[in-house]
């Protein structure tokens, strides 16, 4: 399995992974409306020939801040061929990922997702930071993962996703 940046040859193998494993085609759709707008990251997992795993990145706004913005990714979404899910391929498109935006300058990232699974790579609740999703979501899915001390300390309130997420339904 290798992990690298997503080919223009890749993006019908894209769709199909993310409408698979969300079982719906929502996410599809809304990384294709993302692909290409500044400051965003497509990663794809490969075995053979086969693309089974996917992330994206994209830039999220906050609502206080002060003096300037730092650029801050959204992760999301995420998203595995199932019969190749518990296999680590998740954990490392994450891990990867991460690294991928500190070298493009992102002091941090948010996501909105499972709590336990984005725990582990070191996302705290975004409350802690004072930071709160643009959408409702249930306690403790939305986090944050500050990519070096304080990033986000002059940052405070809601955070918003690019608009392609409100309307992509
Ligand atoms: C979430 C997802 C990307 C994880 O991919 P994966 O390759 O199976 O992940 P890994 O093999 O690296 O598993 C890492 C851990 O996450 C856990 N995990 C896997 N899928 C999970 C899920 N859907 N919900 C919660 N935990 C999950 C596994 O138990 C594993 O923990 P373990 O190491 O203690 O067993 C994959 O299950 C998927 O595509 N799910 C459907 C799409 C989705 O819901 N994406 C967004 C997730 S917030």
């Amino acid at each position: 399995m290798m992990i690298r940046a997503e080919h223009p040859a890749d993006i019908a193998a894209i769709y199909q992974v993310n409408a698979i494993a969300f079982g719906r085609e929502h996410e599809a759709k809304l990384v294709a409306r993302l692909r290409g707008l500044p400051h965003t990251l497509s990663l794809v997992a490969v075995v053979g020939d086969a693309i089974v795993g996917h992330i994206f990145f994209s830039p999220v706004t906050f609502e206080n801040v002060n003096p300037e913005s730092p650029m801050v990714l959204g992760l999301g979404p995420v998203a595995v061929q199932p019969e190749h899910q518990r296999q680590g391929i998740g954990t490392q498109l994450v891990l990867q990922g991460v690294e991928q935006c500190r070298q493009m300058g992102s002091r941090a990232i948010v996501v909105l997702g499972d709590p336990q699974f984005y725990a582990r790579f070191g996302f705290i609740p975004a409350e802690e930071r004072a930071l709160r999703c643009e959408y409702t979501v249930p306690n403790g899915a939305f986090r944050v993962l500050e990519l070096e001390p304080g990033a986000l300390q002059n940052c405070r309130g809601l955070v918003r996703y690019r608009p392609e997420f409100a309307d992509c339904e």
